[in-house]
């Protein structure tokens, strides 16, 4: 297969100064496009840009995806420094106050439909309207194994949007693929991240699990008995961006090993 040449394309990946979404601007650089990263904290985003080392095709805008204005800062920000938006990946998403559904705070609840959903709905409105006017474009939501499945307690909130997010990638497909521009979701299994460490600890914990047990678990469910990288994940959305790419649209594509076969 040829190299992927993004060469003149610009990319907006929110979230993108840690974890998956670094692994996505890095390969994304290299294969010679622009990157617009986004996050919530100004110092990681200093380092990112450090290590990602190149200034003239790189861009850090702060913000916090629960927030429309700062999801479409990031998106409004590549445009400002670019002039034009190629590939959108929503990357960025979480949740909190992992808890059984009848005592889920209604915070939580709300919480993870912006981190999750929302701000996917926002960037992606937004980078449409660009991406029609070449007729091209390439959307990515980082969704889930979590939105296939329901067999981990306390966390119906993250379930329940990954599940949605599958829903609008399949929608987005369905409306602009005939535009050239294409939405398809990837669903990373356990990948060891900030992410995985911080809230996945809190979720093993209100799961009565070690965090070892919890990773231990993804494991074991995978039919590989082993969790993912962040570069099997950029692997796939390299493929998703390419020319290649072109044919694949609307689909919710698995990156966990074989889970839940
Ligand atoms: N890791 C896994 O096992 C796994 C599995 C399946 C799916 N996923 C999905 O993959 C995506 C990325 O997760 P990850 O594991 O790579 O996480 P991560 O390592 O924690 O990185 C998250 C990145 O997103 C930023 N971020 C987090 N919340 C944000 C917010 N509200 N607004 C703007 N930026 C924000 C972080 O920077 P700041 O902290 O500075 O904001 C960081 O750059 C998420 O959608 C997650 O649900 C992860």
């Amino acid at each position: 297969m040829a190299q992927v040449d993004l060469t003149g394309k610009v990319a907006v990946i929110t979230g993108g100064t840690r974890g998956i979404g670094y692994a996505l601007a890095e390969a994304f650089l290299k294969s010679g496009a622009s990157v617009v990263i986004n996050g919530r904290s100004a110092e990681k985003g200093r380092a990112a840009l450090a290590e990602l080392g190149n200034p003239l095709r790189t861009l850090f805008v702060a913000g916090d995806v629960t927030r429309r204005e700062d999801v479409e800062a990031a998106v409004n920000g590549a445009l400002a420094k670019f002039g034009r938006v190629d590939i959108l990946v929503n990357n960025a998403g979480g949740s909190s106050g992992f808890a059984p559904v009848a005592e889920m705070s209604i915070e939580a609840w709300d919480q993870a439909a912006s981190w999750i959903l929302n701000s996917a709905f926002w960037a992606t409105r937004l980078a449409l309207r660009d991406m029609e006017k070449r007729g091209s474009g390439r959307i990515i939501n980082i969704s889930s194994v979590e939105g296939k499945q329901a067999n981990k307690s306390n966390c119906c909130h993250y379930i329940t949007f990954k599940h949605a997010l599958n829903g609008f990638t399949k929608a987005v497909a369905f409306e602009y693929g005939a535009k050239g521009i294409t939405s398809n979701a990837i669903s990373p299994g356990a990948v060891e991240t900030d992410l995985m460490k911080i809230t996945g600890r809190q979720a093993a914990e209100s799961q009565g699990l070690t965090y070892e047990q919890f990773l231990g678990n993804y494991a074991a469910e995978a039919s590989t008995k082993r969790i993912n990288t962040v570069e099997e994940v950029a692997g796939l959305a390299l493929l998703l961006v390419s020319d290649l790419g072109i044919g694949i649209n609307g689909a919710i594509l698995p990156v966990d090993g074989g889970t839940a076969l």
